[in-house]
């Protein structure tokens, strides 16, 4: 065992100081907070604490009854401090009007969203956006979502989800950055800048919110909301980095989550929220439960009733309380009992306010409730020329044997087989609340716009009846109509697009699967295809990794393009026919089978890491190790070479890998070398590999490039299970190339 070279308790003291600093700059505010307060009534300061949904409708209120009447009386009576779902430049001054001219205080209520990826411009699904490891065009195309929702009554998203998961029947893989701590926390860092800018109270920026602490990702095989049960190691240096990379970077408020973490629901967990987020990250926002998540302690045996609920979740932090109804009815008589101390409430309501004040709220209520602005910006030109930018650097290039791709202008008779081809809604993805439903540009018409040399069939339907947001998605796996048609249209092609994955509906919250194919019918139709057509080019339609092994044995040409949002049949038409050369690299491990999942690049050696001719190693009788694909893996249609690895570990402090990158193909290309390092022995084991460094850059032919690259104590040290971060000196490996499994490698010994 080595002895730690460096224990970094600094880092908490570093973001204290950051944080400090900032609080010095925001001095207005705190005082201002403080004359706002000293006016407050306990019932107040409880009301800011209060989240409703909203119950408008897109095309009017809801009338005044039931739930709606309550909530409408506790607008008026200043016992809510927030709203979600609330929409719509005007929807959004009416509310906001009850309370700035009907309660005593009037302070303005800030309205969440679930912008997850673009609001009414659709951008690709979070996973997609990732796999283009490009943090400008991630930062921008969350710019443009933050844009379009302020411009609709919106204070604040709901996003980046920074949940690290492993595992791909989870449905809401589709909205995090991917399976690596390092690469998740890059990317929710762009994202949280995009969303919030400089300049909270800029008319372009809301707040945002990383979520969900803490865990959440490590779902048990894969269902959503099912229990969570990961050691320490896993929870510092796998899940929490992306959350601290987030509150290092301002984010100003964090969700907490569904899941128990060491038999403690997340929203009545005080270590999470109190000790590490708010005590040891120095966290000055404020944190919001996830919907009900403080009635459902309930569910988990954890608290008895609402009462409790309150107690448990207030004293360990949750300021904000959305849709569980606890702090509205208990948290005042909590207080009056003496049960819950006042301190806790004053706290939680100072962050609340602080937020408020930095949106700029305080100042016009309604400055997000500009209708004409409205109009402008919705769906503007600008907005979608990003999105298709981010689209078409979100698509990865799996398989392109005998570079049947890219198509060129004049090739002849292109069929396009599949029914989410000509599908215009399953491109947005799910969780795209704001957008109008059918409004993406399909395959099939993007391809349209490139050849008049195409024929659609349409082959089975993929899903019965209706799909909507909140509908389990059914998959027709018996009526074969459309088979054959597809089947003759196939032979009589020189080649065949076949668009197939997934429903845009079948991933998201609520949405784990138990298999990882291609679902229903469609494994047979492209088996049909290719026993008539081997040109078969497939084009992947997906929110999640899936296992298609067959395919990646038999079909020439993959093309993995995710649900890519509003201008999906650009960006895929595009790369397809070469106009843009792929870029993308995979976010996630792609299993072979699902058998094979949790499988994630950045694993342990194990002691039995074989092979060896006995059985007795790690490994499965009826299933290979390696994955499909692998983590950071994707093509291009030009090739890149490395040469000339050199490490320099003179500075201990800041060691030096650098390495030439060469495009030796005959087109313009664009690259993501990524660096992995292997700490060779450690006083707690550590992975195989782990990611940490990257850089995207394009070159053109027979152009090359230095790049070099940092290693410095965040990158070579990692936490121990009690959470302190060491650096241990010895033997470091290290690779870099275009993937996680290929490219130069060599090692240093660090002093
Ligand atoms: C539940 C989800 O878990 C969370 O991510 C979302 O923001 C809230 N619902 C609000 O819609």
């Amino acid at each position: 065992m080595k002895k730690p070279l460096v224990k970094i308790l600094s880092i908490a003291i570093v973001c204290t100081l950051f944080n400090t600093q900032m609080n010095s700059q925001n001095k207005d505010i705190e005082k201002k907070i403080d004359s706002l307060m000293n006016l407050m009534t306990l019932e107040e300061k409880v009301g800011q604490m209060n989240q409703y949904n909203g119950f408008w409708n897109l095309t009017g209120p809801a009338p005044e009854e039931g739930n709606a009447k309550l909530k409408y009386d506790h607008l008026r009576s200043g016992l809510v401090g927030s709203m979600l779902n609330v929409r719509g430049a005007e929807n959004a001054r009416k509310i906001q009007e009850i309370v700035v001219n009907e309660t005593r205080l009037g302070i303005p209520l800030i309205f969440g969203y679930d912008v997850i990826h673009g609001q009414k411009t659709i951008t690709p699904i979070p996973l997609a956006e990732a796999a283009s490891w490009d943090l400008k065009a991630i930062e921008m195309s969350a710019r443009v979502a933050a844009t379009e929702a302020a411009a609709e009554g919106i204070h604040w998203t709901f996003a980046p989800m920074m949940d690290i998961s492993r595992d791909a029947r989870w449905g809401r893989v589709m909205e995090g950055g991917g399976e690596d701590p390092y690469l998740g926390a890059k990317i929710g860092v762009a994202r949280v800048k995009g969303f919030q800018g400089d300049d909270l109270s800029a008319p372009n920026t809301i707040a945002a919110c990383a979520k969900h602490f803490a865990a959440y990702g490590f779902a048990e095989s894969g269902k959503d909301y099912n229990t969570v049960d990961i050691g320490t190691s896993t929870l510092y240096n796998i899940v929490f980095p992306p959350f601290k990379a987030a509150v290092d970077h301002n984010v100003r408020t964090v969700m907490n989550s569904f899941n128990i973490l060491n038999g403690i629901p997340a929203t009545g967990n005080k270590f999470l929220q109190r000790d590490v987020l708010k005590e040891m990250w120095g966290f000055d926002g404020f944190i919001i439960s996830d919907w009900g998540s403080g009635k459902e302690m309930i569910d988990h045996g954890f608290a008895k009733d609402l009462k409790e609920v309150a107690r448990l979740a207030a004293n360990a932090g949750s300021d904000m309380d959305m849709e569980s109804y606890a702090y509205v009815a208990h948290l005042k008589d909590l207080v009056e009992s003496g049960t819950v101390s006042e301190k806790v409430i004053d706290q939680a309501v100072r962050r609340i306010l602080r937020v408020k004040f930095e949106l700029g709220l305080f100042d016009d209520p309604y400055r997000y409730c500009d209708t004409v602005r409205e109009q402008e910006l919705m769906n503007h030109p600008d907005h979608h020329a990003a999105a298709l930018d981010m689209a078409r650097k979100s698509i990865v290039l799996l398989k392109n044997e005998g570079n049947l791709l890219p198509l060129t202008k004049d090739q002849k008779k292109i069929a396009v087989i599949g029914a989410l081809a000509s599908d215009k809604n399953s491109p947005l993805g799910s969780w795209r609340l704001a957008s109008e439903d059918n409004s993406a540009v399909s395959v099939l018409e993007g391809l349209q716009r490139y050849s008049s040399e195409i024929t659609y069939a349409r082959g089975p339907e993929l899903v019965v009846g209706e799909t909507t947001f909140i509908n389990e998605v059914r998959i027709n796996e018996t009526d074969r109509s459309g088979f054959q048609e597809a089947v003759q249209l196939a032979k009589n092609s020189e080649v065949v697009i076949m668009v197939l994955g997934e429903h845009g509906f079948q991933s998201g919250e609520g949405r784990s699967r138990a298999e990882l194919d291609l679902p229903g019918l469609q494994q047979e139709l492209l088996e049909a295809v290719h026993g008539v057509n081997k040109n078969v080019i497939l084009v992947l339609n997906n929110g999640r990794p899936l296992a298609f092994p067959w395919a990646s044995e038999n079909i020439p040409a993959i093309l993995e393009a995710w649900q890519l949002g509003s201008q999906t049949g650009h960006a895929v038409a595009q790369v397809l026919f070469g106009e843009y050369n792929p870029s993308g690299k995979l976010p996630m491990t792609f299993p072979r089978s699902v058998g094979q999942v949790p499988i994630y690049y950045n694993h342990f050696n194990t002691g039995r890491p074989g092979p060896i001719e006995l059985v007795f190693w790690t490994h499965y009788i009826d299933e290979n190790n390696a994955p499909l694909y692998p983590f950071g893996y994707g093509l291009s249609y030009t090739e890149f070479s490395y040469s000339d690895l050199k490490i320099d570990a003179a500075n201990p402090k800041d060691v030096k890998v650098s390495v030439t990158v060469t495009n030796k193909g005959d087109r313009m290309g664009e690259e993501v070398a990524q660096l992995y390092i292997r700490d060779k022995v450690a006083s707690n084991v550590r992975p195989v590999k782990e990611l940490k460094g990257f850089e995207k850059f394009s070159l053109k032919p027979n152009e090359s490039k230095k790049i070099t690259f940092s290693l410095t104590e965040n990158e070579l040290g990692f936490y121990m299970p009690d959470g302190d971060f060491v650096v241990e000196p010895g033997e470091f490996d290290v690779m870099v190339g275009g993937s996680s499994v290929e490219g130069l490698s060599g090692s240093f010994v660090l002093k």
